[in-house]
């Protein structure tokens, strides 16, 4: 369980639910994933059946819950290594993954290599990185899901889950014949709630890609091997399900998850707490790539700073700071081939990354009362003069917040080292950024950003 002290009435109309905001924000962790939003959800409300079959606990079941959704929680962490050794889209790579056998030498996985090796270079290129990442594959793959599991469990800590949360989070890739990652773990050694969460996850992607029987098939065939043959008989009564299945199919599936938390313990986020999920969130998305490990914490600061100096009223400096911390939460949609490419941006690489504010504003909105904060965080591209994206908003339509963002969004990517250029000095980047003062910029946001003490903002 999370604090006893955020439980609160049912009925409390007005309080955000912990269910909610989690629910909401493990779409971001679908995308990095390489995944379709509502991945994790829907793994969440397998779950959930299973564990009613083997009459689990109402804590249990509550520390498996939240364990599912926020499984993927470290998937950012190993994103920018995995570009590195594979050397093209990574969601495509990690997709792929998870549907492919990887821990047999086979027809297989020499596919998966050729698809995913550097697509798009010369022949000869792609032969040496192949035979370098076949040769080093065990050894990466552990790298690659210790990084992850290790981060995952730590983000789950940093918000204040359970221990058995944040352990079952850290062996989902464990297989039951101990030859998984991170530790190779065996049959009941492996927590009983990764064993879980890793036959849901498997289940819930081949029933997305191939339909249902096809997903209880890939089950039998690896019960004993990745999975625990007692979950395996014990989910098979899913199949003939069709009420579940259908409801897996219905965008109302994350209303039905958030319905099935386990009630008794059914957790509210107080605003310590938000705040606490908005952190561990901004922490997500910075470390997805070496270039912005900083990005969300340095905007956040410099933009509350310009609101302070602005005057505004405390609960907008609030909802700046949260909206500031998630602003990005969108470029957990992009891959790192494109988010840290040393050369210039082709057009449709450049489309691809105008869409990022837009994934924001579709992650964030689905929790309830977060409509203002999901509208400032996502106009964080919006200029005054209409040349900004992805809504063109003109300057009546932005607030001094989003005003605000703006411009400490501009700062912060100048001073900060990018693949293509070394970080600018802080001279340099105001000379920059007065170029676009006062009609695409504001320029009390920009005088404020001026006056400030910039010497730790990154
Ligand atoms: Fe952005
Ligand atoms: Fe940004």
């Amino acid at each position: 369980m999370l604090i006893a002290e955020t439980q609160a009435p049912v009925s409390s109309a007005t309080q955000l639910r912990m269910s909610d905001l989690i629910s909401a924000l493990s779409y971001a962790l679908d995308l990095t994933e390489g995944q379709p939003m509502g991945h994790a959800v829907k793994c969440c409300l397998l779950s959930m059946r299973l564990a009613d079959i083997l009459n689990l606990s109402v804590q249990d079941k509550c520390d498996l819950y939240y364990a599912t959704l926020l499984k993927d929680a470290g998937c950012s962490s190993n994103a920018a290594r995995m570009y590195e050794i594979l050397g093209g889209d990574e969601r495509k790579a990690k997709q792929e993954v998870k549907s492919t056998d990887w821990t047999k030498v086979s027809f297989e996985g020499l596919e998966y290599l050729l698809r995913n090796v550097m697509p798009g270079r010369s022949r000869l290129e792609r032969v040496f990185a192949i035979a370098s990442v076949a040769t080093n594959r065990d050894a990466q793959t552990r790298e690659l899901i210790d990084l992850r599991c290790d981060r995952g469990a730590q983000i789950a800590k940093k918000i204040g889950f359970s221990e058995s949360t944040t352990a079952a989070i850290y062996s989902l890739d464990e297989h039951w014949n101990g030859r998984g990652f991170p530790a190779g773990r065996k049959a009941q050694d492996i927590p009983l709630f990764s064993r879980i969460m890793n036959l849901c996850q498997t289940l819930e992607l081949f029933v997305t890609l191939n339909g249902v029987s096809d997903g209880f098939q890939v089950l039998r065939d690896r019960s004993g091997s990745w999975f625990d043959p007692q979950l395996v008989r014990a989910v098979v009564e899913l199949e003939k399900d069709t009420e579940l299945w259908n409801l897996v199919e219905q965008d109302r599936v994350r209303e039905a998850v958030m319905e099935m938390e386990p009630i008794s313990v059914s957790l509210y986020a107080d605003e310590a707490k938000l705040d606490n999920v908005c952190e561990a969130f901004a922490n997500i998305i910075d470390i997805k790539s070496p270039y912005t490990h900083s990005h969300s914490r340095g905007v956040t600061s410099i933009a509350v700073a310009i609101c302070q100096r602005l005057a505004l009223p405390e609960d907008q400096v609030t909802l700046v700071r949260r909206a500031a911390l998630l602003h990005d939460i969108g470029k957990l949609s992009l891959p790192n081939n494109i988010l840290d490419k040393a050369g210039k941006l082709t057009a449709a690489e450049w489309e691809t990354v105008r869409l990022h504010p837009y994934y924001t504003q579709r992650i964030l909105e689905r929790i309830r009362g977060f409509q203002d904060l999901a509208f400032l965080a996502s106009s964080h591209h919006e200029r005054l003069d209409g040349s900004g994206y992805f809504r063109n908003l003109r300057a009546a339509q932005i607030s001094p917040g989003a005003r605000a963002i703006a411009v400490a969004d501009v700062y912060d990517a100048l001073s900060s080292k990018r693949p293509y250029r070394g970080a600018l000095a802080k001279g340099e980047v105001f000379k920059i950024m007065a170029a676009d003062v006062p009609h695409a910029l504001d320029g009390d946001c920009f005088a404020a950003l001026k006056s400030l003490d910039l010497t730790n903002s990154n």
